[in-house]
């Protein structure tokens, strides 16, 4: 079997992501092994690496005054574990454009929305204020322009007519879940191709499928 490629996940927070990452990276299938787990803080999804078995440790951002000292922390933790793959997972720190360029087609990020929409904070309150009728996630490479960069997979779910946030983004995160292990999977194994600003993956595209939403009765023609 091919060399699993080390990659570590950044987290700040809860850390669903990151379980849903080492539970698909532990299949002997799996082209990527987590191999280390680093927050900003004492975040509880650490606890998720701990069970896991991973080394996972802080590297406190409160703890240096300058962006770039946290940054060369966080770099030479990485470089001494041999990591090469990179996935931020509700890892909540803008990583500057030298840290972005040194790991550059190497670090993942997933966002919650169909970016380009709603970059930033807040996007399932977003999205319903906007009266989308499909709204999901996204994995792509990161630059340091926050929340932009090629493309890697995208996941759309339905908004239903009473949704809430919080009803969102649980029906969101689900999809997270998939989309991010597979990301990582395809990156891993060699089959992205960033060409411009587009990553190209080696994968079978959807079949010809469309999501309609609200869709026509059974009887009816997506006219109605
Ligand atoms: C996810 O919604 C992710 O898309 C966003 O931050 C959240 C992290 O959740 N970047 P978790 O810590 O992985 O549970």
């Amino acid at each position: 079997m091919a060399e699993r490629r080390p990659t570590a996940v950044l987290i700040s927070g809860r850390g669903s992501n990151l379980e849903a990452l080492i539970r698909r990276s532990a299949a002997p299938e799996s082209s990527a092994r987590i191999e280390l787990v680093l927050g900003d803080q004492a975040a509880p999804g650490l606890e998720h690496a701990r069970a896991a078995g991973i080394p996972a440790g802080v590297v406190e951002r409160r703890g240096f005054d300058q962006r770039a000292d946290f940054e060369r922390a966080l770099d030479g933790r990485l470089r001494a574990a041999g990591i090469e793959l990179i996935c931020l997972a509700g890892f909540m720190r803008i990583l500057s454009p030298t840290f972005v360029d040194a790991w550059r087609d190497r670090i993942l990020n997933i966002h919650p929305s169909l970016l380009p929409a709603f970059p930033g904070l807040d996007t399932h309150r977003r999205a319903l204020d906007a009266g989308v009728r499909l709204h999901g996630c996204t994995v792509h490479l990161v630059r340091a322009e926050v929340d932009a960069g090629p493309i890697i997979v995208q996941g759309a779910v339905p908004v239903l007519p009473d949704d809430t946030p919080e009803a969102l983004a649980t029906r969101v995160l689900e999809v997270e879940h998939q989309i991010y292990p597979f990301a990582l999977e395809l990156l891993a194994s060699g089959r992205i191709r960033v060409e411009g600003e587009q990553a190209i993956a080696d994968a079978p595209a959807l079949p010809w499928n469309p999501l309609l939403n609200p869709s026509p009765a059974p009887d009816r023609t997506a006219l109605g």
